[in-house]
């Protein structure tokens, strides 16, 4: 049943638009509310009126309706929903998509949004069956998009094969079971996470640290958690260091989160998100240094901190399945990177340009190269929210 569950119904155009307005009525008798988008071309195969009183809410067409964007705003719109339906999902819908691209009010919403998007495929059995739409769909499965059909039949167009939209029934029994809570992919996985950034006294009131606010650990381990993995959480002072559903270290010094993850042993994966220092003060003063003290700005030792990413990387005994590390340069990335992820050993790595004018650090958005053991791939510029849950979808994808 779906009391209390607002679904946003994506309707793009395609001769299945039609059943769209079956599956509205389905919604709506399982107790489920319904608010409904149409791109364009399905306003030209149902109407938008019949839409609206089907669902008992406006159906929307514009990206720039000046009165919605300033009642609700296309952001609100898709993040408010528990689950955004794509029925029918045209190959331009899905390439959109697959892409990132936003043009309209529909696939704007399907962009903007971090909650969880389902598909029901329709179109010609050729489209389906091209490689771009397998490209497209692999890609969308990767990212986490839950695809319903298509069913396999005799087309509009004459032609027979998969490319038919499920029907509206097969569709509610995918969101019911979506909300009922299916196996969860990660569910009986252990995944430590390192965040923030560490502090290294100088003395009892001065440390040396950086800018790191915890926002990437905290999403990682967030979409990690989501997914049914019990995530320990291991983190620096940050500012962001309240992962929902998970378990949290704080610790200070990298020495003291060395400490930490060794504790949180063993565990089926390791991320390695923290900015940690590669190095201490080897003598910190016990009290605060005295301005008098010193003719000369006091000089400092520094002694090496221990890699933890390394550490855990090269373990021989009891090492996580999957080791994931972060790289930041400032410069070079690729290259940089490379020889970062071959000195350090683990599996994959996730490398960014923390130059300032970037504003990784801090900031919302990453733009990140991803290397494996097939080389490496640019995932492009992506909100930190959305580089965790393609990160979790991926760690998903490796236990299958
Ligand atoms: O916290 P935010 O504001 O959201 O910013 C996110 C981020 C910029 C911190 C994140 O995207 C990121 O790049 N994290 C890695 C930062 C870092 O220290 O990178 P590095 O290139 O110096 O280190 C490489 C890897 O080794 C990292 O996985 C790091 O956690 C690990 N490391 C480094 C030094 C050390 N002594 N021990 C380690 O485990």
């Amino acid at each position: 049943m779906l009391h209390g569950k607002h679904i946003l119904l994506v309707i793009s155009g395609g001769i299945a638009a039609y059943k769209a307005q079956t599956l509205i009525r389905l919604i709506q008798k399982a107790g489920g509310t319904v608010q409904a988008i149409l791109t364009k071309s399905a306003a030209e195969f149902v109407s938008p009126l019949t839409v609206a009183a089907l669902s008992g809410k406006p159906a929307l067409t514009e990206l720039f309706d000046l009165t919605q964007e300033t009642e609700i705003g296309h952001i609100e719109l898709s993040r408010s929903a528990d689950l955004i339906v794509a029925a029918p999902a045209t190959a331009n819908l899905l390439a959109k998509l697959a892409h990132g691209l936003a043009d309209d009010l529909a696939s704007t919403c399907l962009l903007a949004t971090d909650t969880p998007i389902m598909t029901a495929p329709a179109m010609n059995v050729r489209m389906w069956e091209a490689a771009a739409t397998r490209r497209n769909m692999a890609t969308l499965r990767e990212n986490g998009v839950i695809v319903v059909g298509p069913d396999e039949g005799e087309m509009a167009c004459g032609e027979y094969g998969p490319g038919r939209m499920a029907e509206p029934e097969a569709i509610l029994a995918a969101i019911e079971t979506h909300f009922e809570g299916a196996p969860k992919p990660l569910a009986g996985r252990y995944v430590i996470v390192t965040s923030g950034p560490t502090r290294e006294p100088i003395d009892p009131v001065r440390y040396i640290s950086n800018a790191s606010s915890g926002k990437q650990g905290t999403a990682i381990a967030e979409a990690l958690a989501a997914l049914g993995a019990k995530v320990s959480f291991i983190t620096g002072p940050a500012e962001y260091a309240n992962p929902q559903g998970c378990d949290i270290v704080r610790v200070t010094a990298a020495r003291e989160m060395d400490a930490a993850v060794e504790k949180a042993l063993p565990a089926d994966v390791a991320v390695f998100c923290a900015a940690v220092a590669d190095w201490h003060v080897a003598n910190p003063a016990q009290t605060k240094i005295k301005k008098e003290a010193f003719e000369d700005p006091p000089p400092l030792n520094f002694a090496p901190n221990p890699d933890i990413l390394k550490r855990i990387s090269t373990l021989e005994s009891g090492r996580p399945d999957l080791v994931i590390g972060f790289a930041a340069e400032t410069g070079d990335l690729e290259a940089r990177a490379a020889r970062k992820f071959a000195a350090k050993g683990c599996d994959w790595l996730l490398a960014n340009d923390v130059s300032t004018h970037h504003g990784v650090f801090g900031g919302n958005g990453t733009d990140i190269v991803f290397f494996d053991s097939n080389g490496h791939e640019r995932w492009g510029a992506m909100t930190k929210t959305a580089v965790a849950q393609k990160l979790a979808q991926k760690v998903a994808a490796h236990f299958r």
